[in-house]
């Protein structure tokens, strides 16, 4: 059997990149090693910049998919137990949609299945060849393509695929780590970020009922050390106020934070997307959109070339993304290091606790730094 196009995973890169190639007529299979019902429940972040939302608006998939309340233009911070709303200044930023990544990927493989997309779930593949393209599915038979796009997310195929010596890992540690806590409790506002001196926290909606908290930890922290009481009470100090409610608490896990980047991106008829290519840590935000940023220009990049014959943006994709990603590992490590260092000096001494705060200030008194923050924001940088 062949196809023109095969995804490898049915994440936010390989489900945006299926309903970009449908829409612009060009065959495409996605293979998803996991079923339906697990892929539409996963629990995840959701702001859609506004350079992803504008990505679903020029192919008519606005309405259908990047739905959501608009970004709020305050981002919620408290410092030192106060409330220091900062206001994101580029009106752009308002093009931004808050939905939560399960609805997006639902309605990614809604619309995709409407519109008569191939979407194989509990279909694990392996990279048979990446010259001449070819999957090879679990019962052994091979799928021959004209393209591959690893879409399979940081422990992948398409990565594995990929001889060692062709490919260069660039990975940084943060030095800290987040408890991850998904609990039953309902978010009043779209993002929650305390800086505070006993360490990071943060709450995020994930859903009408639930919320995802982080509490900055030291790396060799486990769950052990963080029982249910321990948690609402630093949370509650960190915030300078109680919380409303205190649900129960579904799920708790370390996070070491950390970024990583593989280059290149291109491999012969296989090219990388996502999380295959890129990791950056939740506070910037941008794990998805990157993702969907990849999906986009990939996209156009096989449009030119099926519908013009031409291969000029399928030779620069590496390239592009690798440039436009490490200007997100600029602004995913800055800001993640300023919100952190700003708070518990403990990891990174009082001098970058001090600059970081400097730092973190500048962005209510310069509208220069604060438009940067905000182009960031809204992934028009
Ligand atoms: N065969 C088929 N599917 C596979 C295989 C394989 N060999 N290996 C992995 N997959 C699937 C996984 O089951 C997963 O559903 O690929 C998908 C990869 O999806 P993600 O890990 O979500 O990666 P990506 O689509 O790049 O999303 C990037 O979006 O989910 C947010 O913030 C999150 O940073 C992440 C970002």
């Amino acid at each position: 059997e062949t196809k023109p196009v095969l995804i490898i995973g049915a994440g936010v890169s390989g489900l945006a990149l299926g309903n970009f190639l449908l829409r612009e007529g060009i065959g495409c299979v996605v293979f998803e090693r996991r079923s339906r019902e697990y892929v539409q429940h996963r629990q995840r972040a959701g702001v859609i910049d506004t350079r992803a939302a504008r990505a679903f608006r020029k192919r008519g998939l606005e309405d259908r998919v990047g739905g959501g309340a608009p970004a709020e233009p305050n981002l919620g911070f408290r410092v030192d137990g106060q409330s220091r709303p900062l206001r994101l200044s580029v009106e752009e930023h308002r093009e931004g949609r808050f939905c939560p990544q399960q609805v997006l990927v639902q309605n990614l493989i809604s619309v995709f299945e409407q519109d008569g997309g191939d979407l194989r779930f509990d279909t694990e593949v392996t990279v048979e060849d990446h010259e001449r393209p070819r999957v090879r599915l679990g019962d052994g038979s091979i799928i021959e393509g004209d393209f591959i796009a690893g879409c399979d997310g940081n422990h992948g195929a398409s990565r594995n695929a990929l001889p060692e010596e062709r490919i260069t890992l660039h990975t940084h540690e943060y030095g800290y780590a987040w408890l991850v806590i998904l609990a039953e409790v309902p978010a009043h506002q779209q993002t929650l970020m305390a800086i505070h001196r006993r360490g990071f926290a943060a709450q995020f909606g994930r859903g009408p009922r639930a919320s995802r908290f982080y509490l900055q930890c030291p790396l060799d922290d486990t769950t052990e050390d963080w029982p249910d009481e321990r948690i609402w009470s630093e949370l509650e100090t960190r915030f300078g106020e109680p919380l409303a409610t205190k649900g129960a608490i579904v799920e708790k896990q370390l996070l070491p934070l950390r970024g990583e980047m593989i280059s290149p991106m291109s491999h012969g008829k296989l090219h990388l997307l996502g999380d295959a290519a890129h990791i950056v840590p939740p506070m910037s935000a941008k794990g998805m959109n990157l993702a969907l940023h990849d999906a986009d220009v990939f996209a156009d990049a096989l449009v030119r070339h099926y519908k013009n014959d031409d291969p000029s943006l399928l030779d620069a994709y590496s390239d592009a993304r690798l440039r436009d990603v490490w200007n997100y590992q600029a602004f995913a490590t800055w800001l993640t290091d300023t919100v952190h260092d700003a708070g518990d000096a403990t990891y990174r001494g009082e001098f970058r606790h001090r600059v970081a705060r400097a730092d973190f200030e500048r962005l209510y008194t310069s509208g220069t730094a604060n438009r940067l923050l905000s182009e960031f924001m809204a992934g028009l940088n």
